[in-house]
């Protein structure tokens, strides 16, 4: 497995594949890399003769400098992983390399970015919108793999790739969870042991609101009973409960025959931030 930190060696890298004709996998990430991220590079090995494995902790996509400054990084045991994962190379350039100059550039995705992480963290996709189409266009790759964890990021990038005519497949890969139901995040070290006792009851609220919708409650009733049960849960405070259409992220009042919904919550469980979600 190759290192890269500038643009131009991994382009040379990447021209010398593709004159090989080998197919090319790209799985974003900012590092930090767990199992959840692990089982994208393998489905893109997989899928791909070469794996490019991006570690950038993205400077644009955070509103609060502090999270930015408090994200874990971990470039020494992240390469180990991806080694033993059978990636090819992995691109880890530093903010100055990405961003020579502070960019001028604004993408604005309209309603999609109007609710849930869009609403609770301004300017976040604008920064994820920059910086996934920066390595799209250094890459070059023939699939790019992101996460379902990240649902909003997924329809995000989706109409990205379609807006902006990106020459690439893009593949959604399913949530991995921890045994006990939590949803894999870097942010879950941060969480005390008393905390991360209680995680796994979002996963559970999760699959109850599902039951609850899919057995024919009525949908703001099941929203709102999810509100009531995280004002006694000790330690949590929700920020979102929406159950949404994934394609447009507006919310669905009814269950329809034809759209995909997804049910998406945001919770602080003390002082840590956490997302989860599921489709059906
Ligand atoms: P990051 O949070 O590092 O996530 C990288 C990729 O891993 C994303 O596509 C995310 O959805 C996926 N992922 C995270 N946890 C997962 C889990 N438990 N199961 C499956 N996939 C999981 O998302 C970002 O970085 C950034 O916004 C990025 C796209 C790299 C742009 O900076």
């Amino acid at each position: 497995m190759e290192v890269f930190t500038s643009i131009h060696s991994l382009k040379n890298f990447l021209s010398v594949q593709r004159l090989q004709n080998k197919s090319i996998g790209l799985i974003p990430t900012m590092g930090a890399l767990h199992e959840g991220h692990i089982s994208l590079i393998q489905t893109a090995s997989f899928q791909n003769d070469i794996t490019v494995c991006s570690i950038f902790v993205n400077p644009t996509q955070f509103n609060n400098p502090e999270d930015l400054a408090k994200y874990p990084r971990t470039l020494e045991e992240d390469c180990a992983m991806l080694e033993s994962a059978g990636c090819s190379a992995v691109f880890a350039p530093t903010v100055d390399e990405m961003y020579p100059e502070p960019t001028m550039l604004t993408m604005n995705f309209g309603l999609l970015e109007t609710v849930m992480e869009g609403a609770s963290r301004p300017g976040h996709f604008n920064g994820v919108g920059i910086v996934v189409s920066k390595l799209f266009n250094i890459v070059q790759p023939h699939k790019a793999y992101f996460g379902q964890k990240d649902l909003q990021q997924v329809t995000v990038v989706k109409r990205l790739v379609a807006d902006l005519s990106f020459n690439l497949e893009l593949i959604v890969c399913p949530t991995v969870r921890e045994n006990d139901g939590l949803a894999m995040s870097s942010r879950n070290r941060r969480l005390n042991d008393a905390e991360r006792a209680h995680a796994p009851i979002i996963y559970k609220i999760l699959l109850d609101a599902k039951e609850k919708i899919l057995g024919g409650n009525d949908i703001e009733e099941t929203k709102e009973a999810v509100q009531r049960e995280f004002l006694v849960l000790a330690g949590f405070e929700l920020d979102y409960f929406e159950v949404v259409n994934i394609r447009t992220l507006q919310s669905i009042h009814t269950i329809g025959s034809t759209a995909t919904t997804a049910l998406c919550i945001a919770t602080f469980l003390g002082s840590v931030r956490l997302i989860d979600n599921i489709v059906f």
